[in-house]
């Protein structure tokens, strides 16, 4: 058996106050350190800029901030290596350490947390947390935008139906489908490239929430801590929570891209639509049905999209009502923040991998966009280039459609003489008009679907993506 530090577990940080025991059931409710030990190294080195501004400020000798910081890293390794030992009773991460401190250090860890609380300590943990998970969400999301990227390249010639109402409109290139993915995910990277601006000020120093009465250096512990500014007013620095519900919205907007995708990916490859085939290794079978092959990832996707709107609100609600500064409410913030921090992560790579071992029925997604008169539009706009006004046009043409349902036919099967009999204007140049390549390559409108448009758009996307990761805010 591996040997664990044990720390001891009897002593409070708030001991003094105290004449009874807290009641067990009590540790138990009010403890959080199955949930923020994740935080552990970010204590640590929020702890050691500390220290080393309190000498800095000669608050404490260079001595005992040599000796705290000694403490503080050899605790980090014996977490790193498994070899801490963590207790309910001893409440959160910061207690954690600050009690293990003791018993490595000696005396002196009781001078680690001079002007300091708890209260600006774990606002600074979560906002260098946040800090890297935000960057490191970003980065992913712009390798998932390269995928995307090289799909919509790789399948420039393949046609589909494009839909409103999920009712065939007009043909459209996939290459254009896909693309539309890219500038969602760039919003994403974009909002949350915004709120790192938020995320990267520094609470520490606010202390319980009126400041302190030690001459600390804030800018100093900024600095080390690589944060842009300090916080401007110490109440809201160890109330504010802005910072975590605007990651949360953020998440939420990315994972409502994720489930739409989701969505569509689980459509097309039902056999009514027959679009795509999902990768054996990404999908599931049913115990009881063999042919099955089912879409459970991007199910479990769109599912997982559930709980960060949950997480979202949770905090909204959680902090509505919050007197200022701080309350013990805002504990529950982790457990919502890492939840969404972890689905997001996840979903973003699921799709990283399985989006390129995708399969695409070129053919089958051809037929679709070559039945439904999904022409109709581009005959209509062909009698407008011809001289008539385009709401006598779009009459026309639904007097067409209608007579071709009755036929059975597409517009494109129709002769050139049952046509002429809706209108003089129609010449045998129309059965040109109506292909959907010629349809999708006339919608050279700025952001529209024709060919040389898309290209456009797959090239100026590659440029961004080069330039993308050095926009961010650090
Ligand atoms: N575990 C607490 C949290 O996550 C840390 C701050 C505790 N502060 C306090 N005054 N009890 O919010």
């Amino acid at each position: 058996m591996q040997f664990k530090y044990r720390v001891n577990v009897t002593k409070k940080l708030w001991e003094g106050r105290f004449s009874e025991k807290t009641a067990q059931i009590v540790e138990a409710f009010t403890a959080s350190i199955d949930v923020d030990r994740r935080l552990y190294a970010y204590d640590i080195k929020g702890s050691i800029a500390h220290c080393k501004m309190l000498a800095h400020a000669s608050i404490i000798s260079d001595e005992d901030a040599a000796a705290l910081i000694q403490g503080l890293e050899q605790i980090k390794k014996e977490i790193e290596t498994g070899k801490f030992q963590f207790d309910d009773r001893l409440e959160d991460i910061h207690t954690h350490v600050e009690s293990r401190l003791g018993e490595v250090v000696g005396n002196v860890a009781q001078k680690l947390h001079t002007g300091r609380s708890r209260n600006d300590q774990v606002a600074v943990d979560v906002r260098l947390l946040l800090r890297d998970e935000t960057l490191r969400i970003m980065r992913r999301l712009v390798e998932l935008q390269s995928v995307i990227v090289n799909i919509a390249k790789d399948h420039i010639d393949v046609v589909l139906p494009g839909y409103t109402h999920l009712q065939r409109a007009q043909p459209v290139l996939l290459s254009h489908h896909v693309m539309a993915y890219y500038e969602m995910f760039l919003r994403d990277i974009e909002r949350f490239n915004d709120g790192l601006r938020r995320i990267n000020e520094m609470p520490l120093g606010s202390a319980a929430l009126a400041g302190t009465t030690y001459p600390i250096d804030r800018n100093y512990t900024a600095k080390l801590l690589g944060f842009a500014k300090v916080s401007a007013n110490s109440i809201d620095s160890v109330s504010d929570r802005d910072f975590i519900l605007e990651f949360l919205s953020a998440a939420s907007i990315c994972m409502v891209h994720f489930s739409r995708l989701s969505e569509e990916l689980i459509l097309w490859s039902t056999s009514e639509f027959g679009f795509i085939e999902l990768p054996d290794s990404f999908a599931t079978g049913s115990s009881i049905m063999p042919q099955k092959k089912n879409p459970d990832v991007s199910e479990l996707v769109r599912g997982k999209t559930a709980r960060v709107f949950g997480d979202l609100v949770a905090l909204l609600t959680m902090m509505k009502a919050l007197p200022l500064a701080y309350n013990r409410d805002m504990q529950e913030d982790k457990s919502l923040l890492f939840d969404a921090i972890d689905i997001l992560s996840a979903c973003i790579e699921i799709y990283i991998q399985m989006l390129p071992k995708i399969k695409l029925d070129k053919s089958a997604m051809g037929q679709a966009a070559s039945s439904g008169f999904l022409n109709a539009t581009d005959l209509a706009d062909y009698l407008v280039a011809n001289g008539i006004a385009f709401r006598e046009a779009h009459l026309c043409v639904g007097q067409i459609v209608r007579y071709a349902i009755d036929k059975n036919k597409e517009l494109h099967d129709l002769s050139l003489e049952e046509l002429q009999s809706f209108s003089a204007l129609i010449q045998k140049d129309i059965f040109d008009v109506l292909t959907p390549k010629q349809m999708i390559d006339r919608r050279t409108s700025f952001g529209g679907t024709a060919t040389k448009r898309v290209k456009a758009a797959i090239r100026e996307a590659e440029k961004q993506l080069g330039n993308l990761t050095k926009s961010f805010v650090s």
